[in-house]
């Protein structure tokens, strides 16, 4: 409010029934409360609402930004971060705990089968100067939770978990329902659900709270189906459900879980472009390509920072805009 405005509030509101001031004494009295209001504002900044630091604290407003550099670079520095299914060098779980790494979080990368693949990953994660190590298990065994979480704490004494990613998955396809077995459900369900109901009960006790985030990799067929695959299908979907309880049950403590619903990615395990599928993806895509592994890890990083705070028990859909819900 410029001087000439205040005087002019002044005089025609707050003193109107009393005897007219002269101006000098209302332009002081209009220095004394804008001097106030400024230190005011000033103390508030600095000790009620402290500014992120890459926001110089000014004694004028508006705040100058300062080149937020390190804010891009090291968003989770010191933070720590376990991603499963992160043996694949060309997979969505490498992809993911690199870029974690880029932002500069320890990472403990989990595979089960390919140990030299794994191998080879870590040390890519370790070239970039951040911690990492790789831990063996099984997501069909019942140890498959606490294997991964003692390898943890032992390798990061008094560390806490910041990031749980659980992308490992295993799909098994039949071409009719006759073939399906009750040993592929058991085996699909503790690989794609079991495991994972695992590993958060196992960590549970080690998250960061607040601020720590789960996010459960699913598939686009968890909504529309897959008869082919179907146990698949089936596993992913009650992840939704299993994610919506987690989620109830850790936001008191502050901490997120929410699922990363995966369309055509380029990985192994996408189908190859004659598969009639395809042709149906592609018809519901707005953007009609399979996604890259490295368009996930930035979703699933988003999902696993502080930009995410007032978002859990949702379904982020990384699908080229396949699906709506
Ligand atoms: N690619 C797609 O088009 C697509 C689409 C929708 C959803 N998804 C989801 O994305 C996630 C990652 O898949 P991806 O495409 O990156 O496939 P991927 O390269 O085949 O990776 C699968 C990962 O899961 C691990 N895994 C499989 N069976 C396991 C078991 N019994 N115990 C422990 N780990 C096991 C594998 O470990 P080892 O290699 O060491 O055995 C591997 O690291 C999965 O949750 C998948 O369902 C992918």
């Amino acid at each position: 409010m410029s001087s000439f405005k205040l005087v002019w509030v002044l005089t025609t509101s707050h003193h109107l029934h009393l005897p007219l001031a002269s101006s000098e004494y209302i332009f002081k009295s209009y220095l004394r409360l804008h001097l106030s209001l400024h230190l005011r504002l000033h103390l508030r900044s600095q000790l009620r609402f402290p500014l992120p630091s890459h926001i110089s604290p000014s004694s004028t407003y508006p705040v100058q930004v300062k080149q937020p550099t390190h804010f891009k670079m090291s968003a989770f520095q010191g933070k720590l971060a376990i991603v499963t299914g992160a043996s694949k060098s060309n997979g969505v779980g490498f992809a993911t705990a690199l870029t974690l790494a880029q932002q500069g979080a320890d990472v403990v990368i989990h595979y089960n089968s390919n140990k030299e693949a794994a191998l080879k990953n870590l040390e890519a994660i370790k070239a970039l100067g951040v911690k990492a190590i790789a831990v063996q298990a099984d997501a069909s065994s019942v140890t498959f939770g606490t294997d991964i979480i003692k390898a943890t704490t032992d390798a990061f004494p008094g560390r806490t978990i910041d990031v749980l990613v659980n992308n490992a998955a295993a799909l098994t396809a039949k071409p009719d329902l006759a073939s399906f077995t009750v040993e592929d459900f058991e085996s699909i369900f503790n690989i794609n659900v079991r495991s994972i109901f695992l590993l958060i009960q196992a960590a549970e006790a080690h998250f960061s709270a607040p601020g720590a985030r789960i996010v459960n990799v699913s598939s686009v067929v968890a909504r529309f189906g897959l008869a082919p695959g179907n146990f698949y299908a089936g596993s992913k979907a009650s992840l939704h459900a299993m994610t919506r309880g987690w989620s109830e049950y850790f936001a008191p403590r502050g901490i997120n879980v929410n699922v990363a619903l995966l369309g055509p990615i380029e990985t192994d395990l996408v189908f190859p472009e004659d598969n009639p599928y395809v042709a149906r993806f592609r018809e519901d895509q707005h953007i009609k390509r399979n996604g890259t592994t490295k368009e996930v890890a930035d979703a699933i990083l988003f999902l696993s920072g502080t930009g995410s705070a007032y978002i859990t028990g949702q379904v982020l859909n990384i699908d080229g805009g396949m699906t709506y819900a």
